[in-house]
């Protein structure tokens, strides 16, 4: 592995974006001398930042960049209170993050949850209902349903003269079966490699695509007679998360709920700052195309003031080694230097209680410094 070049794009966006990637890519480049590997790293802008240099949320020389590259380090995008008479169809949640999920296929959305055991102060449960911990593996379809399905649109249904205008807005939700199934597939290999326990999720009392998803992904089950399928409704799911998240292995979703439940489950593991996500699309061997970004989005309030938590940023560098590259052992050394960091207790602001004793406030950059000198 050490002669190839693994070939980089990464794009910060806006918001705590450049100063995490930052942080991850000072993580990178001490993994890249451990390991003997040879990184080649080429930022281009996205976002507002892609506006802003380019006139587009994705403009093409970036657009052009990810085509060229192994995989894309995302950092996040979206200011909601930057220039409202830009269209929605332009904004960098569509043209961009929706428009690269879709470019490149990423249809299969990791969502590793995780609490580590120093920061159970953080979670909002009890530590009785954290129990032995909570590890949970949200598996998100990420290019169908609701978000891309047709006809989607707005239009004025009634109106005219003296009446009040009516309008209608329509979201429609389309799976089709090649479509569940091979998200059924991720997650039921991903389960076998964890506690081979996976809770599906639908809404099969209500919806017609509840119903498709459970048969189909029962019927992929049969594939997997050592993972233990159980069918969870939606609602239901919101609320088991809450009440004992520990019975969650692996959470197989639909990409409406699983856009939703992932930021629930996200709040388990003390903050959206800790969660790293891998958007993958077709595996090819054991290497995939993917897209690797921090769950937690731009959180403009605290951009730019070293404030930003760069965790969930460095630890998707850790799944973009593994997924996209098959260094498993280059992963592991960064995931085992986040616990020292947390361990040694240096702690951002999101996951800083006064309560501990041992632990002190640190910055962006120097929570990114702990990091990379304990690898
Ligand atoms: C996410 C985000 C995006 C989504 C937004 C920013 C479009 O919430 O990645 O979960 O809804 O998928
Ligand atoms: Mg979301």
């Amino acid at each position: 592995m050490s002669s190839t070049v693994l070939k980089i794009a990464a794009l910060a966006g806006d918001g705590i974006g450049p100063e995490v990637m930052r942080e991850a890519i000072k993580v990178l480049r001490v993994v890249e001398k451990k390991f003997a590997l040879t990184v080649k790293i080429t930022e281009a802008p996205v976002g507002w930042a892609g506006i802003d240099a380019a006139g587009k949320a994705l403009p093409d020389a970036t657009l052009q960049l990810c085509k060229e590259s192994d995989c894309i380090l995302f950092g996040s995008v979206g200011l909601p209170d930057r220039d409202p008479t830009i269209p929605k169809e332009e904004r960098p949640e569509r043209a961009a993050l929706l428009r690269l999920r879709k470019e490149f296929g990423l249809f299969a959305n990791l969502r590793p949850v995780k609490l580590p055991k120093e920061l159970a102060h953080a979670c909002p449960l009890s530590k009785e209902r954290q129990g032995d911990g909570i590890d949970i593996l949200v598996v998100r379809e990420l290019t169908g349903g609701m978000y891309f399905g047709q006809p989607k649109k707005t239009e004025e249904i009634s109106g005219g003269s003296g009446k009040a205008k009516i309008m209608r807005a329509i979201d429609t939700m389309v799976y089709t079966t090649p479509e569940i199934e091979r998200i059924a597939h991720v997650a039921f290999r991903t389960a076998r490699l964890r506690r081979k326990k996976l809770t599906s999720i639908d809404k099969a009392n209500v919806l017609e695509n509840g119903v498709l998803w459970r048969d189909v992904v029962t019927t992929v089950s049969r594939e997997y007679p050592d993972v233990a399928l159980e069918h969870m409704f939606v609602d239901n799911g919101a609320m088991q998360l809450m009440l004992r998240p520990t019975q969650f292995d692996v959470m197989l979703c639909e990409n409406m709920f699983g856009d939703i439940l992932s930021d629930e489950a996200a709040a388990l593991a003390g903050s959206l700052g800790m969660l790293p996500s891998a958007s993958l699309g077709a595996q090819s061997g054991d290497r995939a195309f993917g897209f690797y970004e921090p769950a937690g989005g731009t959180a403009p309030d605290i951009a730019g003031k070293n404030l930003a938590n760069p965790i969930a940023q460095i630890l998707s560098v850790a799944l973009m080694l593994r997924h996209s590259f098959g260094l498993n052992d280059a992963a592991a050394a960064i995931e085992n230097a986040v616990s020292a960091a947390i361990a040694a207790g240096n702690r951002t602001g999101d996951i800083f209680s006064a309560s501990e004793t041992n632990a002190r406030k640190v910055g962006t950059r120097e929570m990114g410094d702990a990091i990379a000198a304990a690898i």
